[in-house]
């Protein structure tokens, strides 16, 4: 048997860092980008995982007590969780989704790995079960998740999360077209929601309060996209994108991608994940789509070294 199973890139449209600290924050799958996996099931030879980006073949042993690995903890929680032993099988890992650039790469990598091991045992998981897995997943990468990326890739629908509450699928009332752009710099998550957490720790009189703020951010731009006041997200993110910077999570290739976006005309622009590098992203006036080529180009003039148009449409369109 050969089947294929994946899951989608993500971005954060407001909050981000700000969420792992209980305020709410509002993420889009990008459903374009996507991490896949693909089962064989053979004869012999146990559990293999192949992945294509590293160049490498991972022997999956459930004994080992060993968290040698993302891949294979992945493997072995489905395992654990289903009762099951290490089929015959390879599967083969492949992402077009830029790693290290806050557009979920892990978690979607995570997701895609755990759906097909269990299909390779003749299982389809819960979507609130497959959820938890990739959460214990995000936890060796980051260390502290809010939980935001793994509920946005395993339920591939715009979301509106805050820590702890359930989950809640956001109805998107007019389509969002946005520009991605990458820096070309690869941060680590962990270590800009590391810094963040001190910066909270030592500071909190002068950070809580921006905290608190991006969460209003985030509660005005849920009632404008379930309004489609598609007009009022642009302030928003820009606003998002100022508190960003006092929380250190930005950089000056990101300010300057978000300056030269909003000069081509996007009604607003932000960074998008953990910052420091990684990914910003621009809004297109709705009424004005044929802006989109021109906001990508002036972020590639600028110096985005990628950048790709993609819509975030209602749920379950
Ligand atoms: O994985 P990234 O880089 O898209 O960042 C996730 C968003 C953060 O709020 C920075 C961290 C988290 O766990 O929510």
């Amino acid at each position: 048997m050969s089947l294929t199973v994946s899951a989608p890139a993500k971005v954060i449209l407001f909050g981000e860092h700000a969420v792992v600290h209980g305020q709410p924050a509002i993420a889009a799958p990008v459903s374009t980008l996507r991490a896949s996996a693909t089962v064989l099931n053979d004869q012999g030879g146990g559990l293999r995982i192949r992945s294509v980006d590293l160049d490498q073949v991972l022997p999956i042993n459930l004994d080992s007590d060993l968290v040698d690995s993302a891949l294979a903890l992945t493997a072995r929680l489905v395992l654990q969780r289903l009762d099951a032993t290490p089929p015959n099988a390879l599967i083969t890992l492949e992402s077009t989704i830029p790693m290290a650039s806050g557009l979920g790469s892990g978690a979607a990598v995570s997701a895609a790995l755990a759906r097909a091991v269990a299909a390779a045992v003749g299982y389809d998981l819960p979507q609130s079960e497959l959820n938890t897995i990739v959460f214990e997943i995000e936890k060796t990468y980051h260390g502290t998740p809010s939980g935001i990326d793994n509920t946005v890739i395993v339920y591939e629908q715009p979301v509106y999360f805050v820590r702890g509450c359930d989950i809640e699928i956001l109805p998107i009332a007019r389509p969002l077209t946005l520009v991605v752009a990458d820096t070309g710099a690869a941060s680590l998550t962990r270590v800009a929601v590391g810094d963040v957490r001190h910066l909270v720790e030592s500071e909190p009189q002068r950070i809580q309060p921006v905290l608190e703020t991006i969460g209003d951010i985030a509660r005005q731009a849920r009632t404008a996209i379930t309004s489609g006041d598609v007009a009022a997200l642009g302030p928003l993110m820009m606003q998002n994108h100022q508190h960003l910077q006092t929380l250190t999570v930005s950089s000056p290739s990101l300010d300057h991608l978000v300056g030269a976006a909003y000069a081509a005309g996007a009604l607003g622009a932000k960074l998008s994940g953990g910052g420091r590098g990684g990914n910003m992203i621009a809004l297109v006036p709705p009424d004005q789509l044929h802006q989109a080529e021109t906001i990508r180009r002036a972020l590639l003039t600028a110096g985005a070294t990628r950048a790709f148009i993609t819509t975030v449409e209602p749920a379950n369109h």
